[in-house]
This record gives structure tokens, sequence and C-alpha cells, in this order.
């Protein structure tokens, strides 16, 4: 293998050029990568500046799912996934229950956290007892970063010395959280950190009580955590049991209660089921979180570490009746922003929260995991009546028919014939390829 060195300082054309020569048809794949570019100059700047050896942009379909009624407040949700079918179920769900009272929403606080992790040789007491003055050195000390984000009522709210000795030897954490507004906040949470670890070491270094001069420390790392379980969202539906009749045909409202609540029982006691279940609600929260130029690797890390919070990996949400109301809940650990980062300055992200009416962070949490109750509600309610295969089925055939480069006739052709039919994909070729026969041979399907 040969090893390419200095790549990210070649100029776009010789980065190209490398790639071409990897690609078979040289030509078209140029004209294709050159055509997913954006056409004005500033715009793919911005572009190629959001990440490195940029070479030309990949398009994801951007969808909006309506009726959303959230907290008494109708939303549009912007939706970015490349799954058929995510942002039907999400408009589905949100139509069905803007008629049934709608998503309720709440977040009771927003604190992030992160930590200096280190490890310490000297006495354990020593370290405790000087801590007090430590961690005022440490909020003086970072001054310079914190003082914008006090300024918007945010900043450090809590610094702890946490010993960590039982896991392993000498491991100590200083964790710290965190209040950082509508901003994600993670360079600022990592900026803290890291200069925690510069004070900790001074002040080590310049204290008496520290005879090695500061050497009795070893900093590991400063880092923010993504396991964001002091941002925590509620989302909830619920109506009375006779009111999802309409969802639940062709069985009895009160059957389909018992099924989707067994099947959500289920998601609770089998990972096989659970991680499904979840990605299922993940379906619906990416696509907002994408919309918004939300980092959504950090939102599903801390989501799927919730579920295993037990010890064992459960499903998200939970369903019940309550007082003859069947219910649908779920509370899970959110960060997002809606200030700084891509979210200002991606046009389509700032775009979305237009669309959303510029929420701040707290609202757009919300907003976030009511897609992902509405893409959950959707499939159980599937998976318990019709199947979900229905409802792909139509969505896959059209992604089988446009990489056939199907014509409209043939499109319309292909749907009446496979309307009720399991689709593959060598089933649909046959079918458009007999079809272009025909039409060769001068004969109309
Ligand atoms: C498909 O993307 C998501 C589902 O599998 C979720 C689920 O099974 O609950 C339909």
């Amino acid at each position: 293998m040969t090893i390419i060195s200095g790549f990210s300082r070649l100029p776009r054309s010789k980065k190209l050029e490398m790639l071409l020569g990897k690609l078979n048809d040289r030509e078209k794949a140029l004209g294709e990568i050159e055509s997913y570019r954006h056409p004005d100059p500033e715009v793919q700047k911005l572009h190629d500046e959001f990440s490195e050896n940029t070479i030309t942009n990949f398009h994801l379909p951007y969808g909006i799912a309506p009726n959303f009624l959230i907290n008494g407040r109708t939303y549009m949700l912007p939706m970015v996934t490349e799954e058929s079918s995510v942002v039907a179920a999400a408009a589905r769900s949100a139509k069905f229950w803007s008629a049934r009272g709608g998503f309720r929403t709440r977040v009771d606080q927003m604190i992030k956290n992160g930590q200096l992790h280190f490890t310490w040789k000297g006495d354990h007491a020593r370290l405790k007892e000087a801590f007090p003055e430590l961690r005022e050195r440490l909020l003086e000390g970072t001054g310079h970063i914190t003082s914008n984000m006090k300024k918007r009522g945010g900043g450090i709210e809590s610094i702890e010395l946490v010993d960590k000795r039982d896991v392993m030897e000498g491991y100590y954490q200083i964790s710290a959280g965190f209040d950082t507004g509508d901003s994600m906040g993670a360079n600022f949470i990592n900026s803290c950190l890291e200069e925690f670890g510069r004070i900790f070491k001074e002040f080590l270094r310049t204290d008496q009580r520290f005879g090695e001069g500061g050497k009795e420390a070893d900093i590991i790392m400063a880092i923010l955590s993504n396991y964001t379980d002091g941002c925590l969202v509620t989302a909830e539906i619920s109506c009375e049991t006779d009111r999802l009749q309409e969802i639940a045909s062709p069985l009895p409202a009160d059957e389909f209660v018992r099924k989707f609540c067994m099947a959500v029982r289920i998601a609770d006691t089998d990972i096989r089921r659970a991680v499904t279940h979840n990605k299922g609600i993940f379906n619906g929260m990416d696509a907002v979180v994408l919309a918004t130029g939300n980092d959504f690797r950090a939102v599903e890390a801390a989501g799927h570490a919730w579920a295993a919070r037990s010890g064992r990996y459960g499903s998200l949400s939970e369903s019940g009746t309550e007082n003859g109301r069947f219910f649908l809940r779920m509370t899970i650990p959110l960060a997002v922003g809606t200030v700084g980062g891509i979210t200002g300055l991606h046009p389509m992200a700032r775009r979305s929260l237009e669309i959303l009416g510029n929420p701040g962070a707290k609202e757009l949490m919300g907003i976030i995991a009511a897609g992902g109750l509405a893409t959950n509600f959707a499939a159980v309610s599937s998976l318990v009546t019709s199947g979900i295969q229905s409802g792909h089925m139509r969505m896959h055939l059209s992604n089988i028919l446009n990489l056939l480069g199907a014509d409209e006739r043939e499109k319309e052709a292909a749907a009446r014939f496979f309307s009720g039919k399991n689709i593959g994909y060598a089933a649909v070729e046959a079918f458009v390829n007999a079809m272009r026969k025909e039409n060769n041979n001068g004969n109309q399907y």
C-alpha cells in the first residue's frame, strides 16, 4: 500500500486527478462530481470549508413534514434523510395527532458536562483539601473564555473532584457542568477543560503543599462528554383509546392498543427488537437534527447510552393506558444548539431554523423529540397492523425505477402492475425490460 502524504495540501485539481485514476468511466465520473458542486463559488467555498479535502457535495433529500402540533403550536418539520418513507411516516403521525391534542414536550434543565481526566500519585487527603481553592482558580482562570457566555446567562455551573480510584489506580476527574445557552457549546466546553489542565498544573507547581512541583499529577485528557443526561427532553402523545380507531383498522382500537403496548414492551425486553425500535425513533430525530445543522452522532451516542442506563439496553419509548387513555412517551438526552457552529453557517440549516420559527435550544429539543416519537408511533402502528412492507414497497419501487432510468409512462405502468405485490430489483428490471422490448416492437403497454 502506498501512503499518500500531504494530500490535504494539494490543490483540488490534483486531488481530483488522483481520484479519477481510480474510477472506470473517467469522463462520466468527472461530470457527476462537478455537477454536484454549487454553481455559486461563494456557497461552494463555504461548503468546502466545513470539512477537509472536499471534492464535491453529497446531496440528501430535504423534505417537510407538516402539521406538527407541539405544545399548542403548529410546526412544519424540515427533515433531511435518504430513507424513503421517513418523512411520510412523520407527516402521517403528525396529522393524526394534531386532531388529538398534539405532542406535549418538556425540558427541565440543559446542563452539559465534561471532564479533565488525570492520575494522582500524591496524597489523596491533600488533593481533596486543596480542591476548594483549586476550584476558585479554575473559575477565575477561565474567565477570559467564559465572560461572553456569562453575559448570555450561561457559563460554568459546577466543578467537582471525582475520585475514580475504584476503577483504575490513581484515577481522578475534575468534572464540570456547563450552561451553554442556545449554543451546542462543544468548543466552549473543550476550551474551558483544556484551560483547567493548564491551571491545575500551574496550581500544583506553585503551591507549597505540593512538594514535587506538580509531578504528582499526570493529565490524561480534557474533553466534553456526549452523555448529556443533564439535557433531558420528554415528549408524549395521548388520547382516549377509541380515538385510535382510524389508525387501528382493521383491528378494533382496544386490540390495537394491546398489541401496540405489547410491541413496545417487547422492545424493552429484547435487544434485537430494542435496537430496531430505537432506530425508528432516530429516523425522525436525526432527520431534524441534520436539517438544523446539529450533530446527529452526538445525539445518537447519548440516546443509545441512555437506553442502556439500567445496565441493559431497552426501548427509549414507553406506552400504556392511564385512565382509559392510550399514551406513548419518551425521555431522552438531547444536546442541540440553535446558535453558533454550522447552525448559523449552513444556509439550509439557517432556513430550517427559520421554518421552525427560530426556536431556542429548549424548544428545538422538544421539536426533535416530537419528530422521533412521531416516527416511532408510525412504525409500531404499522408493525402491529398491516406490517411495514406495504408502505415501504411504494418507495422501494420508486427507487428501483429511478435506478433503471424509467420514464413516467414506465413508472405508472409499474405502479399498476406491482400494486399489492412483493417488489424486488430483478422483478422490476424484468418488467421494465419487457416493456421496453414491447415498445421497440411497436406494441404499447
Ligand atoms: C425502519 O427504518 C424503521 C423501523 O424498522 C422501526 C421499527 O421497526 O420500529 C420500521
